[in-house]
C-alpha cells in the first residue's frame, strides 16, 4: 500500500521544466500575470518580432484581447497584420519547409514554449545572443549553442560581444545589473555603446514583458481561474451564512 501511496505522490508532483544546456545559470525572473501593463507591451513586441516566424496555434486574438482587457477593435487595428480576423489563432504565412531550409530548423510554434522550457530560460535565451562570425546570422548564444535563430532584437539591445572562452562563457554566473553604474555585472558579455535604442535596463523590462506574454500564453486559463476562484469563494461565504441559518432553523425544536 505505501508503495503505491508513494507512487502516486511521486506521479502527481509537478516536473520542473527542464533546460537545455543545464549547467548554464539562468536570471530569474518572478512571472506576472496580473500586470496587464507589462503583458500588453510583449504581446505588442511579440506580434511585432516574433510571429513573422512563430506562431501561436492555441492562443487566440480575441481570448488575448479578453485576457489582457483590450479592446478587440484595437487589437485588430493595431496587432494584426494582413488579413486576419480578431477571432482567429496568431499563425503566420511561412512554410515549415521554407523555415527549415532558411534556418536549419524551423522555427517552432511558441504557444507552450514556457511550459517547455521555463520562463527563466526564455528570459536568459532571448538576452543571451552574442556576435560570433563563424555562425551563418553572425550571432551565437549562451543558453542555445550554434542556435538557427538570428539575433531579431539586436537594433533595441545592441550589438553584444563576448569576452570569455566557450568554458567560462558556460559558468558566466547571473547578468546582474551593477545598481551604481547600470552595467551589466557579467565579466563575458558586454554590448557594444552606441549600437542598441535601448539602455540595457529597458531591454530587460521588454524581455520581460515578452516573457511574461510567452508565460501567459502557456496557462492562459490561470487569469480565468484566478478570476473564478475568487467568485467562488465569494459564493461560499455567502453561501455559508445561509447554510448555518438554515441548519439553527431545523435543529432549533430539538434541543
Ligand atoms: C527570422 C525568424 C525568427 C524570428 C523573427 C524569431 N525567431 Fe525565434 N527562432 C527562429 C528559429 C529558426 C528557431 C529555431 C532555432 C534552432 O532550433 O536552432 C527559433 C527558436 C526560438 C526559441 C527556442 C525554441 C526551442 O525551445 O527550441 C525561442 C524561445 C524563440 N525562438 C523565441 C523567439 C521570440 C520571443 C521571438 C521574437 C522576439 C523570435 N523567436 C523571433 C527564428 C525566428
Amino acid at each position: 500500500m505505501k508503495k503505491y501511496l508513494f507512487a502516486l505522490i511521486v506521479a502527481v508532483l509537478p516536473v520542473p521544466a527542464m533546460a537545455a544546456g543545464a549547467g548554464v545559470p539562468l536570471d530569474h525572473i518572478e512571472v506576472d500575470l496580473e500586470n496587464k501593463a507589462s503583458l500588453q507591451r510583449g504581446m505588442a513586441t511579440f506580434v511585432n518580432r516574433c510571429l513573422g516566424c512563430h506562431s501561436a496555434d492555441y492562443q487566440r486574438y480575441q481570448r488575448a484581447a479578453t485576457d489582457l482587457e483590450m479592446p478587440p477593435e484595437l487589437v485588430q487595428e493595431y496587432m494584426i497584420f494582413g488579413d486576419q480576423k480578431v477571432g482567429e489563432q496568431m499563425k503566420n504565412a511561412m512554410s515549415k519547409e521554407d523555415a527549415a531550409n532558411w534556418f536549419g530548423n524551423p522555427p517552432p510554434d511558441l504557444s507552450l514554449e514556457a511550459r517547455l522550457r521555463g520562463p527563466d530560460w526564455i528570459y536568459t535565451y532571448l538576452r543571451s545572443f552574442y556576435q560570433d562570425s563563424s555562425r551563418p546570422w553572425g550571432v551565437n548564444n549562451v543558453v542555445f549553442k550554434d542556435v538557427g535563430m538570428p539575433n531579431v532584437l539586436e537594433d533595441l539591445q545592441g550589438v553584444q560581444v563576448n569576452h570569455c572562452t566557450p568554458e567560462e562563457l558556460l559558468h558566466q554566473g547571473k547578468t546582474e545589473i551593477d545598481p551604481l553604474t547600470g552595467d551589466r555585472m557579467s565579466q563575458c558579455l558586454t554590448v557594444v555603446e552606441g549600437t542598441g535604442k535601448q539602455s540595457v535596463e529597458e531591454f530587460d523590462q521588454t524581455i520581460y514583458d515578452l516573457t511574461n506574454f510567452l508565460a501567459y500564453m502557456g496557462e492562459p486559463y490561470r487569469l480565468e481561474s484566478e478570476r473564478l476562484g475568487t467568485k467562488v469563494l465569494i459564493f461560499l461565504a455567502i453561501f455559508f451564512v445561509f447554510a448555518f441559518a438554515l441548519k439553527k432553523e431545523y435543529w432549533k425544536d430539538i434541543h
